[in-house]
């Protein structure tokens, strides 16, 4: 299959990039580069540097490259900032793929996988987070990806579109091979930021909240490998032939793993201290977030491989040594 990735040179989107060449498809990637890593895209990938809101262009690229199904990673996600500057949010998260549908509808491109988040829960009333629990976001982040799934379901009934969104929670870990992983600037994730404190390159990790109702009093999250979130983009492919098809799935491992845990298991990896202070609660975090992915497991056939967090850890510490300056070396 021809398969536009939109956001494909960025840390999720490159990973699905290479899981799709390895399952003998044809990835075509187009990325603003605003956040993206040329060089996280192989060369005998056609690359388009541009903007997904650009309808004129996205339309040829849809036509001249045969696309059949259009994978959008794309997007600002900076929870932080979103609440500082809603309007960039709902222009890049919402109103310039709502112009990328409208790009789809005009060369008669109809499947779509899209990249949610379990931030679409807000603060979910319990625990593990399956797919028809509420969806109450507390962040313009969160909203943006939410009222774009409802557009999702709006064409979806009106045009016959069929997509599938898929819920992340929290993205980690790098390619087997140590070729290409995360490097997010300005870094906000927990791994890297433990291991760039390991290293010494960054100041002390500091640990929000020691007082919460968690066995160590510390933050639960759900850590899922980013080749298994790429398994599953492909996993359904199967399952978007019919038009207005809509599915709804959860991704994690449903292990949760506290923030002491991750600080553990990195001094476990990298055979380094991880010098970290504590400090207060954040607002708006809470406690325990973990997915129930027996939704896709039972109708995708998928499976996390990564199961294990120090699995996991070891390869983005093999990125980590090998890229010491990420992408930019
Ligand atoms: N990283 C996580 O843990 C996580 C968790 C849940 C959901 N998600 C979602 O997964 C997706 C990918 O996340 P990521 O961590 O790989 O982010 P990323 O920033 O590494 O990648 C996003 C890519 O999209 C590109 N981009 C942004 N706006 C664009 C535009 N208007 N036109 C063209 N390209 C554009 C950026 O340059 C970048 O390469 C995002 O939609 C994010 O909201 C990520």
């Amino acid at each position: 299959m021809n398969v536009l990735v939109i956001g494909g040179a960025g840390y999720i989107g490159s990973h699905c990039v290479r899981q799709l060449q390895a399952a003998g498809h044809r990835p075509v990637v187009l990325d603003n580069l605003v956040y993206g890593h040329r060089q996280a895209v192989a060369s005998d990938v056609a690359f388009y540097e541009g903007n997904l809101g650009d309808i004129p262009t996205v339309e040829k690229i849809l036509r001249d490259e045969q696309i059949e199904l259009v994978m959008h990673f794309a997007a600002f996600a900076y929870v932080g900032e979103s609440v500082q500057e809603p309007l960039k949010y709902y222009e890049n998260n919402l109103a310039a793929p709502i112009r990328l549908l409208q790009a789809m509808r005009n060369a008669g491109v109809t499947k779509f996988v899209f990249s949610s988040t379990c931030a679409t829960f807000g603060i979910p009333e319990k625990m593990p987070i399956t797919e028809d629990l509420p969806q109450r976001p507390i962040n313009p982040y969160g909203q943006t990806k939410l009222d774009f799934e409802n557009t999702l379901k709006a064409c979806a009934h009106a045009y016959g579109l069929s997509f599938a969104a898929f819920r992340y929670f929290n993205a980690a870990g790098a390619a087997e091979d140590g070729a290409i992983g995360e490097d997010h600037d300005p870094e906000s994730h927990l791994i890297p930021l433990a291991v760039f404190a390991a290293q010494g390159k960054r100041d002390k990790l500091t640990v929000f909240g020691t007082d919460y109702p968690t066995p160590d009093g510390t933050c639960l999250r759900d850590y899922i490998h980013v080749d298994d979130l790429s398994r599953a983009h492909i996993a359904v492919f199967d399952k978007l032939s019919e038009p207005g098809t809509g599915l709804f799935y959860n991704l994690g491992t449903g292990k949760p793993t506290s923030v002491l845990e991750i600080i553990n298991a990195v001094e476990k990896v990298t055979g380094l201290k991880v010098p970290y202070v504590t400090g207060d609660r954040r607002a708006g975090d809470p406690p325990a977030l973990y997915a129930d992915s027996s939704k896709a497991k039972n109708e995708l056939g998928w499976e996390p491989k990564f199961m294990d967090i120090e699995g996991i850890i070891a390869t983005a510490w093999k990125w980590h040594q090998s890229h010491p300056d990420g992408y930019d070396a």
